[in-house]
């Protein structure tokens, strides 16, 4: 969308490092405020923290093919609502992004529909169908300037292909970034963590095995490479451990956790509601400790959303026929704050770089997870620390409803969202 921008200054807001600053917003970038003119339009910003806008390296936008799943539109103005600046839109889509006039035609659509940035993944294998590389080169050299490459909700499962993609994008330094599922041993029906529930259940299981084998590959394969691995949605502790051994090696691998897989545990399934499919899907709590530890001490880089919207449709289904994924934007904060900074696992500075700085750098994102300073672009989010709500699927600005936060009662953030200096987001 074309934003207008306003000038506003916003005055007494807390700052990430626990500092207090006016910041005065004008033409877009964050200005000096002893420059804002005497009657600029005010906003009181006394108790509540101003961040750099959060940027998201995973969100499935739909468009084009599933609009009534979502759209870019309406996936947009979901990441506003939840405090998000950038957003990055994954391939499978429909056709899907494999081609730089596809990955050009999605972020024309960003540029006119976006309610924040729109960054976009092109696909590693042509139709996703992992057996010919996709056009990297003129993807990353088309107007979408193409960064981040992933077939996400699908594995590269061939070895030398996905050495070439990982050869192939270091000439750019783009990054390959794996959906880590072997699909022989967690076949095409898995669907519930393998466990005692699995087995409980009758559902197929998805030993977290078949994740951590195709971790362990491609960070061996990006050795291999000298290139950049990034590991999405890391569910499992054996994941965890292989991303630390090969972060001490000086691997280029880094690493996402969703919320759902910081907050939501394997029992949730027993009800068989499709909402809770996910995939990779929900595992037990001493996968989710792990999981934890690592996005406190940074071997987990980033959150992610995995942001999958799915229409009503495609989840009315018996659980293992139903199609996986659950929706992320509007609560991903919330969950990060309920799961480690109210737990005092992590601090605001931390949460800055696991949802803005970091997905912004590994993305190659200009503009986005910058400091709040004179001169930077005026994107952030006003956050009240202390704000609490019960999640409402229906207050949705998604299309979708595949919420599994409805009915919980969670820290409900975000005041305010600016992207380039215009609010897209105001309590
Ligand atoms: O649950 C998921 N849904 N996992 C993925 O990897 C893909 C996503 C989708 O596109 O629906
Ligand atoms: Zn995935």
């Amino acid at each position: 969308m074309t934003t207008t921008p306003t000038d506003l200054l916003i005055t007494g807001a807390t700052l990430a490092d626990g500092s207090r600053s006016d910041l005065y917003l004008s033409g877009g970038l964050i200005a000096d405020p002893a420059s804002a003119p005497a009657g600029v339009e005010r906003f009181d910003a006394d108790g509540l923290l101003a961040l750099p806008g959060l940027v998201d390296l995973h969100t499935h936008l739909r468009e084009p093919g599933r609009e009534d799943a979502e759209t870019v539109d309406s996936g947009t103005a979901a990441a506003a609502r939840g405090g998000f600046t950038c957003v990055h839109a994954m391939a499978n889509t429909n056709p899907v992004t494999d081609t730089a006039e596809a990955a050009e035609y999605v972020a024309g659509l960003g540029q006119r529909e976006g309610h924040c940035e729109v960054r976009v993944v092109g696909a590693i294998t042509k139709g996703l169908a992992g057996e010919e590389l996709a056009e990297l080169g003129l993807m990353a050299n088309s107007g979408a300037r193409v960064r981040v490459f992933s077939d996400d909700g699908r594995c590269v499962g061939d070895s030398q292909l996905m050495r070439r993609a990982l050869s192939y994008v270091r000439s750019f330094d783009g990054v390959v970034a794996q959906h880590s599922q072997d699909t022989q041993l967690a076949g095409p029906g898995a669907c519930c963590h393998e466990s005692e529930w699995s087995g409980r259940l009758g559902l197929p299981g998805w030993p977290s095995q078949a994740e951590s084998i195709i971790v362990a590959r491609d960070v061996q394969l990006a050795e291999l490479t000298d290139s950049r691995v990034h590991v999405c949605h890391v569910s499992t502790a054996e994941s965890v451990d292989i991303v630390r051994w090969a972060k001490k090696r000086g691997i280029k691998v880094t690493a996402e956790a969703t919320p759902h897989h910081l907050l939501l545990d394997t029992p949730l399934v027993a009800g068989y509601d499709t909402t809770f499919k996910v995939n990779p899907p929900l595992r037990t709590s001493e996968h989710l400790e792990a999981v934890r530890e690592a996005l406190a001490d940074g071997t987990i880089d980033i959150v992610g959303t995995d942001h999958a919207p799915h229409a009503r449709q495609d989840k009315d289904h018996p659980f293992d026929v139903a199609l996986p994924g659950m929706i992320g934007l509007e609560q991903a904060l919330s969950v990060v704050m309920e799961v480690m900074v109210n737990t005092g696992r992590m601090d605001w500075p931390t949460v800055v770089e696991r949802m803005s700085s970091a997905p912004a750098r590994i993305g190659q994102v200009a503009g986005q997870g910058r400091p709040l300073a004179v001169g930077e672009p005026a994107n952030l989010v006003l956050v009240d620390p202390s704000a609490r709500a019960v999640v409402d699927r229906d207050a949705s600005r998604s299309r979708s409803r595949n919420n599994p936060y409805h009915g919980r009662e969670l820290p409900d953030p975000v005041v305010m969202t600016i992207w380039k200096g215009a609010a897209t987001y105001r309590r």
